[in-house]
């Protein structure tokens, strides 16, 4: 996690630092700082705490130049605190560091480095690599930079900064994203592309192992371990300014939450024909690629996990395929059984996730294929996978992963069908009212959308609650894990999801007056059972808020509260019922003042495991 920004060219350096750093905070908040080449010296300003402190510090005491690199920090060997903020300078204050990352044998290196005088400032494994520099440089920061990574082991991007070669900067990559923006007169660094998207659209993505020095007017990208020339894609990037601003939104999750019949029309854009058949163009070398397997395996963490839940019951009721779902961390410890007749589905919005990318490696070592389903489809992940489905979302800034789930689950839909297709498995009948379904899904949403009053009263009252369940069955159980993810990260409301049926085998024991229950009942065939399990938690004193398909208004009688979606074929159900959930956790995070876009401890992309 952390962010880098790196700028060199002509231009005041400290706003488009401070700038490019508002659109990474959201990796990492719990400091920040910036080093500014004012003529010819270092300096250094970072202080704990959110960007805006910051900020304020600089206002102050602004740096001028026009070359500098600055970060934002989530906490991994080091407090929260200005001393572990980065940048990170030697001794001589000639060498500044700004890391991404993790340098698993820091302990050791520094153990080294004391040995020798060095004198550590800070409790941070970064630290080292502004030392090593030191002690390795002779005249060249390149030759000195692949001298220090041979000695790093772990994951780390870097931007580097050096008194001695004033008119460089050096980025390097190694299991962390970082990406090169190419302008005019001035070239970037950065975590990702939104922090330089208001300066330049042209973008190298490094990949593991490069070396990148900039200058104000060229870019070579070369491997670190060789020296070698790298020959990287110079991209042009389509996204849009105001993608990445929040505009007339408070948030961006409640941007993001509002963006989601558009994203979904856009993830569906160009992959159903006029003969309702699904294709993906980015399929068309992967004919034939699916119909050996024997067994599906779907890999991923938190939200984008519970999409796969959603996904694996979807793909095995269209295609009788067996799937499995299961969360990246486990998966690759737990030496789970794969063939080459095996695909191993990868989920993942940001596609640098590290448990998941790990999960992938193995996956492949096994000899399992690959399909990758991403939002970032230049991300780590889309680059190791033999297959991609990309998610059509846009940037998703916010931490709570909103837009990126819905789209998410619309990827495995049409995966589903178009599987199904392939293996001959799908009824014409269900065929289509499937696509159907999916066509009606954005303007449903958008109706979910303008009924946001009918939750926002329930969520203000959830305030003040100690805990809170989420319930329901079938597919409407995946959904309620997403619902209770949702509160608990941004409202800090404990909060458990549990299969309805599974209540009375223990959890029903927590349940007292007044505890909020919200069921979901969007699940007809398993319709009369929810509410049984809906009484039950209502006669030991539960408030329930109800969530259920428009007409089912008998569920009045064993509910306090209601929200209703509108009807769709049961198996899309989850991207409508979702939507309520989203706006609960919401409201209910407002009405508690909380960083809703930033919740403590967390940040957007994971690239540690
Ligand atoms: C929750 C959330 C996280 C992510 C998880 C995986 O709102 O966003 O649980 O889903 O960290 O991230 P990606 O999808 O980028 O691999």
């Amino acid at each position: 996690m952390c962010g880098i920004v790196g700028y060199i060219g002509k231009r005041d350096v400290q706003p488009i630092l401070l700038n490019g750093l508002s659109k990474l905070e959201y990796r990492g908040y719990d400091s920040a700082g910036i080093a500014v080449l004012e003529r010819d010296q270092i300096k250094i300003s970072k202080v704990e705490g959110r960007l805006a402190n910051l900020s304020g510090q600089m206002d102050k005491h602004p740096l001028k130049g026009s070359a500098g690199i600055g970060h934002t920090r989530w906490a991994t060997h080091g407090k929260p605190s200005d001393a572990n903020s980065h940048p990170h300078a030697d001794m001589s204050g000639k060498f500044t560091v700004v890391h991404n990352g993790i340098v698993e044998n820091y302990m050791e290196l520094k153990k080294e480095l004391e040995q020798k005088g060095v004198m550590f400032t800070s409790e941070t494994d970064t630290e080292v690599i502004a030392h090593l520099l030191a002690e390795q440089y002779q005249g060249d920061i390149v030759a000195a930079m692949r001298m220090v990574i041979q000695k790093l082991h772990g994951a780390f991007s870097l931007g580097v900064m050096t008194e001695h070669e004033p008119d460089k900067l050096v980025a390097v990559r190694q299991s962390s994203p970082l990406v090169i923006g190419a302008g005019q007169g001035e070239n970037f660094i950065a975590s990702d592309i939104s922090a330089v998207i208001e300066h330049t659209r042209k973008v190298y993505i490094l990949e593991d192992g490069d070396l990148a020095v900039i200058t104000q007017d060229h870019i070579s990208i070369m491997k670190a371990e060789t020296g070698e020339a790298a020959d990287r894609k110079l991209l042009q990037i389509d996204w849009s300014v105001d993608q990445v601003e929040k505009g007339q939104f408070e948030h961006f999750m409640l941007k993001e939450i509002h963006e989601q019949p558009l994203t979904l029309r856009n993830t569906m854009l160009g992959r159903i024909n006029d003969r309702d058949e699904v294709s993906f163009p980015e399929l068309a070398h992967a004919a034939g690629a699916f119909k050996d397997v024997d067994k599906i395996f779907i890999v991923a963490c938190g939200t984008a996990y519970h999409a796969g839940l959603v996904g694996s019951t979807i793909i095995e009721k269209l295609t009788r395929i067996p799937v499995q779902s299961d969360i990246a961390s486990e998966f690759r410890y737990r030496d789970p059984i794969i063939t080459d007749r095996t695909l191993v589905i990868v989920v993942s919005q940001s596609g640098e996730t590290a448990d998941t990318l790990a999960a992938l490696h193995e996956s492949r070592r096994n000899g399992a294929k690959i399909l990758a389903i991403t939002n970032v489809p230049t991300s780590s992940i889309a680059r190791d996978a033999d297959y991609v489905i990309a998610t059509k979302a846009g940037p998703e800034i916010a931490v709570a992963s909103t837009k990126a789930y819905t789209a998410q689950l619309l990827a495995f839909y049409l995966f589903s069908i178009y599987l199904a297709q392939e293996r001959q498995t799908l009824g014409k009948e269900l065929h289509s009212e499937l696509v159907k379904g999916l066509k009606t899904l954005p303007v449903q949403v958008e109706k979910v959308l303008e009924n946001a009053d009918e939750v926002k009263l329930f969520a203000e009252s959830i305030k003040e609650a100690k805990s809170l369940f989420f319930i329901g069955r079938g597919l409407d159980y995946p959904v309620a894990l997403e619902g209770s993810l949702k509160l608990k990260e941004i409202s800090y409301i404990h909060s458990e999801a549990y299969a309805a049926g599974e209540m009375k085998h223990g959890t029903l024991a927590l349940i007292e007056k007044g505890t909020p229950v919200i069921a979901l009942a969007t699940h007809m065939d398993l319709y009369e059972k929810t509410v049984s399990n809906i009484k039950e938690v209502k006669a030991r004193g539960a408030h329930v808020m109800g969530i259920t398909v428009e007409g089912n208004v008998e569920l009045l009688n064993a509910v306090d509260e209601i929200c209703f979606i509108p009807p769709s074929l049961q198996l899309l159900a989850p991207i409508l019922a979702v939507v309520p959930l989203q706006l609960i956790s919401y409201y209910a995070s407002l009405a508690l003042g909380n960083d809703i876009d930033k919740p403590r401890n967390l940040a957007k992309s994971v690239t540690v495991e």
